[in-house]
């Protein structure tokens, strides 16, 4: 059961489970990046919809497009033309602020390097995605106490409710990977999104956390994964090949009903 989530002026944010439609909706995307007099086209029309509850590989050589792609689907960047709706939000509607808002609200990520603070403990780092929930008539006092409690809760889910208090440098890789996806997890995100989460880790490790994914994926949650292993894009029941700024193969492509918005320039 999701969370009733703040919105802007306080106003109750639908609840996850009401906004209608896919939660990924990327049309004729174009990303085209600047350095000095040098353009390039990383991205060169890519078409994508993603539906709740989808569990997504996307496969590609290096340089192929794939983070290019991720941190537009995280809202952490923006495209240069074409469309892109974030669990029925229109991002180009948006401003910095809203797309920071969006971002929290609905993307829960999980990175390579793990990105933890290295001064928070498990649960501190657990707790920053919330850091600006609070229900309405809610003290800050009961809102810091709900907080502390889902990520206990999120960490429990990841098997390291034991670890709570642990800095990252008193953790196991695969350990802060886990709290890494206790994070992603505990704002209850659209969209958990992973970016080649498993790249740093052992064997052994690789096959907590991809345990991690499969049980997101079978309570319903929607994982992106990006990754360069065939075993790891295995337990995804879509796969996504990107090649030079473009799909290759989509196994899971359906056709679309309408687009969103207007299309950005064609080429
Ligand atoms: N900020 C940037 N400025 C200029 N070019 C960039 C920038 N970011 C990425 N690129 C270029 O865009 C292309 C796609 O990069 P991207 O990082 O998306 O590849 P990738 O598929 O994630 O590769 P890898 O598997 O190595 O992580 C590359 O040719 C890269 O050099
Ligand atoms: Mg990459």
């Amino acid at each position: 059961m999701s969370a009733l989530l703040l919105g802007h002026d306080d106003e109750p944010a639908l609840a996850e489970e009401d906004v209608p439609g896919p939660v990924i909706d990327l049309v004729d995307a174009r990303k085209t990046y600047t350095t000095g007099a040098i353009t390039f086209e990383a991205l060169r029309g890519v078409t994508l919809r993603i539906d709740r509850g989808e569990y997504v590989a996307i496969m590609g050589p290096s340089g192929s497009g794939k983070s290019t792609l991720m941190n537009i689907l995280g809202c952490l960047d923006v495209l240069t033309s074409g469309s892109y709706a974030l669990a029925g939000h229109d991002v180009a509607d948006l401003d910095e602020e809203d797309l920071a808002d969006i971002r929290n609200r609905e993307v829960g990520f999980v990175f390579q390097q793990f990105h933890l603070l290295p001064s928070l403990s498990a649960k501190g780092n657990v707790m920053l995605p919330l850091t600006y929930r609070q229900n309405p008539g809610q003290s800050a006092r009961a809102a810091r106490r709900a907080r502390e409690e889902a990520a206990v809760r999120a960490l429990d889910r990841v098997g390291l409710a034991d670890k709570a208090p642990n800095r990252p440098g008193q953790m196991s890789g695969g350990q802060q990977q886990r709290v890494a996806v206790a994070r992603a997890l505990v704002g209850e995100p659209a969209l958990i999104l992973a970016d080649e989460p498993t790249g740093n880790l052992d064997s052994s490790s690789t096959d907590d956390v991809l345990a991690l994914f499969d049980e997101l994926h079978a309570s319903g949650r929607t994982v992106v994964l990006i990754t360069h292993e065939d075993e790891v894009a295995s337990r995804a029941a879509r796969v996504v090949r990107v090649r030079d700024g473009l799909i290759a193969e989509d196994t899971g492509a359906r056709s679309f009903p309408t687009a969103v918005t207007e299309q950005g320039a064609t080429a």
